[in-house]
């Protein structure tokens, strides 16, 4: 069977249950590359194992820090794979990346504390900050020679900052940190007494010949300022399970993570099937993982063979994550105004590269989710294609 050919795409679910952008949220007729969720259905195994589990009949609580079993398969799997040092009694399930981000935002920071905000980055950065009460202070995500670049970073840095929010791989611009400015990141945060929030849920979307590098193998002695936040939606297609976990290096920092994330009272948690699920996609589902970036990689070729030959646009090559993020600047449209104009002519909705998404930064740029067939990114790059002429031409 091919895991990710056209046949698998069920277009008569996914306009009942893709919602935030997608199918089930767009006019019929649209293609939505928009949200970064997937197109293909879960692995079986997902699919297999959930439903024996519903058949045993019992939904019970579970316990308050997550079931061990599932603990120690993630932990086991972030080692295994990444040489992070996780110790599964310092991880914890949570319900959702996003959650995660929430949590480690309220345990470090306070009302007028301030943290780091790349730009563009995903807005999950700057909301969780605000969530806490505390300022995003935006700093611009450099691209110098295709690499991401962080020499800039201190100038941003007042006595008021606490926190630097790390997106490795970086959502929108699909790139990855290297070890030396991680280690940049490291120090900085040691100078000036920091935390950095390490959002690592693309790390398993990870194109051929480029390797993650995660901030915790880099100077092991600072791994203690670091708090991490990992997520399954995008490497194995289960977001709306809501599934992630949050982990760090200290048992004090723990217990103040366990907190704020409200499980003790059973106000937070993650559900017993979620993380379930995530205990069958870190024992048996990597094979499905490796061959949907496999086709991931496939598409982000083609859809960039086919933009660099389209007007008005162009676009960079990203090392990891499912996304493009295009300039769009030689329009002479704002991003908002591009992606209206895009879905009114050729039906094809973008994510705008505006403030509520990603950041000022973001402004003359747009994201394109590739995780769907070839057949339909075929059709959304014609459809591109015709959009680029028509606005070209007007
Ligand atoms: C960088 C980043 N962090 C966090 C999330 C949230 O993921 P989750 O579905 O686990 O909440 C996303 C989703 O797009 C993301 O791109």
């Amino acid at each position: 069977m091919q895991l990710f050919s056209h046949d698998q795409v069920n277009l008569d679910v996914l306009k009942k249950l893709a919602f935030n952008y997608r199918w089930a949220e767009v006019p019929e007729g649209v293609i939505p590359l928009t949200a970064a969720d997937s197109d293909f259905p879960c692995a079986q195994e997902i699919q297999q194992d959930l439903c024996n589990y519903l058949k045993q009949g019992y939904l019970s609580y579970t316990p308050k820090l997550g079931y061990p079993e599932v603990r120690v398969s993630l932990a086991n799997k972030l080692n295994e794979r990444k040489n992070e040092n996780v110790d599964p009694d310092l991880l914890l399930p949570v319900d959702s990346a996003a959650r995660g981000m929430y949590i480690i935002a309220q345990t470090i920071l306070r009302p007028g504390d301030e943290m780091i905000v790349f730009d563009p980055v995903d807005y999950l950065f700057g909301k969780s900050c605000e969530s806490a009460g505390a300022t995003p202070v935006l700093c611009p995500s450099l691209l110098v020679n295709g690499e991401l670049d962080l020499t800039h970073l201190e100038n941003y840095i007042t006595p008021r900052t606490k926190m630097i929010g790390l997106c490795n791989p970086h959502n929108p611009l699909g790139k990855l940190y290297n070890k030396e400015s991680l280690q940049r990141l490291l120090d900085l945060a040691e100078k000036h007494d920091l935390y950095i929030m390490n959002d690592e849920i693309w790390s398993d979307i990870v194109f051929s010949g480029k390797q993650f590098c995660s901030i915790l193998t880099v100077d092991p002695s600072k791994s203690h300022r670091v708090l991490s936040v990992y997520g399954l939606s995008k490497s194995f297609s289960i977001a709306g399970l809501r599934a992630g976990c949050i982990y760090c290096s200290t048992k004090e920092m723990f217990d103040r993570l366990v907190e704020k994330s409200d499980v003790m009272t059973t106000a937070g948690g993650i559900a017993s099937i979620s993380q379930y699920a995530m205990k069958i996609c870190m024992d048996k589902c990597y094979y499905w993982n490796e061959a949907f970036v496999a086709q991931m990689e496939c598409n982000r070729d083609y859809a960039l063979t086919r933009i660099a030959k389209m007007p008005g646009i162009s676009c960079h090559v990203p090392d990891a994550t499912f996304l493009l993020f295009p300039d769009i600047s030689a329009t002479g449209l704002e991003s908002g105004d591009f992606v209206e104009l895009i879905e009114k002519e050729v039906k094809l909705a973008l994510v705008p590269g505006t403030p509520k998404f990603f950041g000022p930064g973001a402004q003359g740029h747009v994201r394109i989710c590739l995780s769907t067939s070839d057949k339909i990114l075929t059709e959304a790059m014609d459809r591109l294609e015709k959009g680029m002429s028509i606005i070209m031409n007007r």
